[in-house]
């Protein structure tokens, strides 16, 4: 993994300070990722995992118990890199001012100036669709148009690398598809994406890899596509025999299909032979990242616990 990555994590542990002398909260441990240049990279975990927590210390908003990592080539934290970084929090939090204006302020925050902050302000608020509201006060908005407001003021600034903390929580169907279509345009772009969801099925469609965070520490991590292909079993796609010889066959676009394990690929071709069929395809078979999700999360099990906190911080 090259040296100019857009993000990497090296052994970042995170324990948050126990309450009055209580045992400290261990939030990441021993966390390590490297985001590519280029690349739109889904995070992904269970409620609790360390997600937010490791785009906190990512943005430098708060520092590791141990570790250390870098953004843009720049250890966490660099005051100068935050202008070429977009981040969306989780929960969106900004200035207390009429939408056009608050979007302003993070332009100018971020050094645009004059002409092209007018320009871009006004652009990504139309690009989000928030034309209608420039005037009401980022207070007065809805959810869905509060969280459209953080993702135009994390645009504004056109940067390099966008860090976005669930961008799509709050909004409808049609706000989805935009922002799928706004992340992939910035990939065209050669941006880099880091997005953590619980959407899977969206994060399914538009990442080229993902990591599965689990109780602090990376449980899975590699290309989308490779994740979601099955070692162990595979897809036959055949038409023309008779179904009766496959009671378990699915009917698809007047071929059937059916899951097998590896081991007996070659056999269940050869059936289809003999009973005058003719294979159309043979794939491995793919599990759902729902599947994938669900099973590593078990796996860890409510009773795995991260390894036992030193001091804390
Ligand atoms: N400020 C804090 N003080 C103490 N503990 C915290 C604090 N913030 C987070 N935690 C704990 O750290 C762990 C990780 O939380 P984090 O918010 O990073 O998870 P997450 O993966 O973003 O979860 P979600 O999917 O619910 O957003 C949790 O156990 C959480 O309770
Ligand atoms: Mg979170």
């Amino acid at each position: 993994m090259g040296n100019d990555a857009a993000l990497r994590f090296d052994g970042v542990t995170k324990e948050y300070r126990g309450f009055l002398g209580r045992t400290p909260v261990p939030a990441l441990d021993k966390f390590s990722l490297t985001v590519e240049r280029g690349e739109i990279f889904g995070f992904l975990g269970p409620n609790g995992a360390g997600k937010t927590t490791a785009i906190h210390i990512a943005m430098g908003f708060m520092k590791p118990t141990r570790g250390a990592g870098q953004m843009l080539e720049k250890g966490f934290g660099h005051a100068a890199t935050r202008a070429r970084v977009g981040f969306l929090a989780e929960n969106v939090a900004l200035v207390h001012r009429p939408a056009e204006s608050a979007v302003r302020y993070y332009g100018a925050l971020n050094g645009l100036r004059g002409v092209t902050l007018t320009k871009r302000t006004r652009e990504m608020l139309e690009l989000l669709e928030l034309e209608d509201v420039v005037r009401r006060n980022v207070a007065k908005l809805s959810r869905g148009m509060l969280q459209r407001a953080g993702l135009a003021q994390a645009l504004v600034n056109d940067p390099e690398l966008l860090v976005l903390d669930e961008p799509t929580s709050a909004l409808d169907p049609l706000g989805r598809v935009a922002v799928r279509e706004l992340l992939l345009r910035a990939k065209a772009a050669g941006k880099t994406v880091f997005l953590s969801s619980h959407m899977l099925s969206e994060i399914e469609l538009i990442c080229d890899r993902i990591a599965i965070l689990v109780r602090g520490r990376v449980a899975r991590v590699g290309k989308t596509n490779e994740l979601l292909e099955s070692r162990d079993e595979a897809e036959v796609v055949f038409s023309g025999a008779s179904g009766a010889a496959f009671p378990e066959a699915v009917l698809e676009n007047e071929m059937l299909r059916v899951t097998v394990p590896k081991s007996a690929q070659r056999a269940t071709i050869e059936k289809v032979w003999a009973a005058g069929g003719e294979v159309v395809k043979v794939n491995p078979a793919r599990r759902s990242l729902e599947g994938l999700f669900v099973s590593l999360a078990n796996q860890a099990g409510p009773g795995a616990t991260v390894q036992k906190p030193g001091a804390a911080r």
